[in-house]
């Protein structure tokens, strides 16, 4: 939902080239949260002047307009600041009139990029057209560097980081900003609320602290400034309080600002994560962070301080390897990664399993009401995945819930209700909003996320990371086997004082101790898989059906077909089948048909009579060596056997397969399918 990186250097010399370089490589890196338009903003040849370049389209097309300007590439810039974007289009379509940077004027005093959504951009536009300001986008963002603009020619004298703080005071929404301007050249602003924003910290020699105090000056939320500030009368200025800024010792030193610490981490490990409100400015190479409340968004009191973080992210994790697509890579990295989810957390000797997120939550969540598994996407297919799973071993309510869905109801929710909020990014907004939704309601929040650092992470009380390794592939993949690997050992460990439930336990933990071997084993199936995309590629649509633990595999193995391959794909619950969707099938639809055996398979057996009754033809997936399944299917996917509640983790793999395959076969760019980004950071 797109992608800010921006880069200042104090001091420390680099040529305009490397500048721009550098700026161009973290775009790339940020790509999968939007390849509408790309743009950036650094300082030009003529002393305070500041140049642009915008493009519609991926990074790749920018950066050949860069290429292809006539500023002197050679020239050392010793303190700059450039600042960047790539957009995934939410007001205004893809053009480079709406890409960012977005300017305040024709000189560029202010330039601004931007991720969210302005909900009163409408009135700020027309009060700033009131008082003569023209635009030149259809952006919603257009109105924060305006307004920035109006400010500083009302308050001359007033510094940046007042001006950046002051305009946002104004706007409802979302936002991660990051602001450049010629009228304070070296000098950076950038604030967040809803939207992440991370700053790295590159610096030869010690820092001088490895926190930052925050600046705190008078309250102010609940108030609204703007009527205030555009009649001239009143000014929000903080404290300030130069002991308490961050810098190295000497003078020299280089910030990274990002959406994702993976645009960051080739560069440094040093990173420090912006809170909502908080408006971060960097000025003569010092870091200072500023508030103008104590109060965070979820209703908490602020700890005052921001730490520096040391990233464990290695650069290898980010990069394709001999993979042409990121989606592939992270297909066949799932025997490692599902292995990560458990490693150091179950002992397949002690039939032990701890989380150790969750261990001082244990009593209370084993008392709660209800579960409450809430999520989007991929990632509420793996709530519906394990929801049969934890009712059994938990013997307690649950509920799986779209997050969108869950606001929109305003669903009661209780002080003794347990929340999952599952999320591979940590930074879904619907599932952020849903979080604190229960958070305000008293519930316990526990967050099961694949991203350290994450906005779920920081705001759950206690949770769960996935371990699954950097997702970069726009149509999630190993995220969705460890969330379900994750949830399963929540299961055991709720379920491990309940004598009853030991042989099933003991059953579950073993073939959660094979698995990584059965997915390699079902990765073997990808050059059959291939041959069957030939057979399919040219199709209209793809039915998926299965019943029980399946279900889930029918609607993630659907959203993946869809997303990758822009065929039309449906997720059946094959009970359903006649009370509907069976009018679809005839000789020419093709049916993927889920029946590995289980305790719903002769049901499934009757669906699949049903289809083929029909004329369907449809492609089974079964067990190894199951005639009976097979008989009566146009081809036959054959994966190993395991538990039923676990067979959903093999089941998957031929289906991403795939979907990756149809798509290559159709020329798509598997990595970014058109339209989506992969961290949905709006509502
Ligand atoms: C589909 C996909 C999306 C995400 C959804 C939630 O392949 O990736 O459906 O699962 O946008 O994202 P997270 O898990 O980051 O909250």
């Amino acid at each position: 939902m797109c992608g800010i990186f921006a880069y200042l250097n104090y001091l420390s010399p680099a040529t305009r080239e490397a500048v721009l370089k550098i700026l161009i490589n973290g775009l790339k890196r940020l790509e999968y949260r939007g390849y509408d338009s790309a743009g950036v903003g650094v300082d030009g040849d003529e002393p305070k002047s500041v140049v642009v370049f915008r493009e519609k389209g991926k990074v790749a097309n920018l950066e050949e307009e860069v290429q292809r300007c006539t500023l002197n590439m050679a020239k050392q810039l010793e303190t700059h600041v450039g600042i960047a974007h790539t957009r995934w289009a939410t007001h205004g379509p893809p053009c480079r009139v709406n890409a960012h940077p977005q300017r305040s004027d024709e000189a560029n005093t202010f330039l601004l990029v931007h991720n969210g959504i302005i909900t009163n951009y409408k009135d700020i536009k027309e009060l700033l057209t009131a008082r003569g300001f023209t635009f030149e986008s259809e952006t919603d963002t257009e109105v924060i560097v305006k307004l920035i603009k109006h400010l500083s020619d009302t308050y001359p004298d007033m510094g940046f980081r007042e001006l950046v703080e002051t305009a946002v005071q104004q706007i409802e929404g979302a936002f991660a900003t990051v602001v450049k301007s010629s009228k304070f050249p070296g000098e950076v602003v950038a604030t967040r609320r809803g939207s992440p924003l991370v700053i790295g910290i590159k610096s030869s020699t010690r820092l001088t602290t490895d926190h930052i105090p925050i600046f705190f000056s008078k309250e102010s939320r609940g108030q609204s400034y703007y009527p205030a500030a555009m009649e001239g009368s009143r000014m929000l200025v903080g404290r300030e309080n130069s002991t308490t800024e961050l810098h190295s010792l000497e003078p020299q030193i280089e910030y990274f600002l990002a959406s994702d610490a993976s645009a960051i981490i080739e560069h440094t490990n040093q990173v420090i994560y912006l809170e909502d409100d908080d408006v971060a400015c960097i000025h003569e190479g010092r870091l200072s962070i500023h508030r103008l409340s104590r109060v965070m968004n979820d209703g908490s009191s602020d700890s005052g301080i921001r730490e520096v973080h040391t990233l464990r992210l290695q650069l290898q994790q980010i990069m394709k390897g001999n993979f042409a697509y990121f989606m592939l890579k992270e297909i066949y990295e799932q025997p490692e990664s599902v292995m990560n989810t458990m490693r150091g957390r179950l002992r397949f000797d002690s039939q032990e399993v701890i989380l150790g997120g969750l261990k001082s939550h244990m009593t209370e969540i084993k008392r709660c009401r209800r579960l409450m598994l809430i999520a989007c996407g991929t990632s509420y297919h793996s709530a519906v995945a394990t929801r049969q799973l934890l009712e059994e071993l938990t013997e307690l309510p649950v509920v799986v819930e779209l997050a969108s869905d869950f606001l929109d109801r305003q669903t009661p929710v209780f002080r003794d209700d347990v929340g999952f909020f599952i999320s591979q990014s940590g930074e879904t907004a619907d599932t952020i909003l849903a979080l604190r939704y229960c958070k305000a309601r008293g519930a316990l929040i526990v967050g099961i996320t694949n991203t350290v650092g994450s906005s779920i992470s920081r705001e759950s009380h206690c949770g769960v990371h996935i371990n699954a390794g950097p997702e970069i592939g726009v149509a999630s993949t190993k995220a969705y086997t460890s969330q379900i690997v994750a949830l399963v050992m929540f299961g055991l460990m709720m379920s491990d004082d309940r004598i009853s439930v030991q042989p099933r336990r003991h059953a579950i933990i073993k073939a959660l101790e094979v698995l990584p071997e059965q997915i390699k084993d079902v990765l073997t199936l990808d050059s059959q898989i291939q041959e069957l995309a030939k057979d399919l590629h040219q199709k209209r649509s793809l039915l998926v059906m299965g019943r029980g633990y399946n279900f889930a595999t029918c609607l993630e193995g659907a959203l993946k077909i869809k997303e990758l391959t822009y065929m039309h794909s449906e997720g059946i619950m094959a009970g359903e089948l006649k009370h509907g969707p069976l009018a679809l099938i005839d000789e020419h639809m093709p049916v993927v048909m889920i029946l590995t055996r289980d305790r719903v398979f002769p049901k499934c057996m009757n669906a699949m009579h049903e289809v083929t009754a029909r004329g369907g033809q449809p492609i089974v997936m079964c067990h190894r060596g199951d005639t009976e399944a097979a008989a009566g299917s146009k081809s036959c996917i054959e994966v190993p056997k395991t538990v039923d509640c676990m067979q959903v983790l093999l089941n998957i793999i031929p289906l991403q397969l795939l979907s990756y395959h149809i798509a290559v076969l159709r020329g798509y760019d598997v990595d970014c399918p058109r339209n989506l980004a992969k961290s949905v950071t709006v509502e």
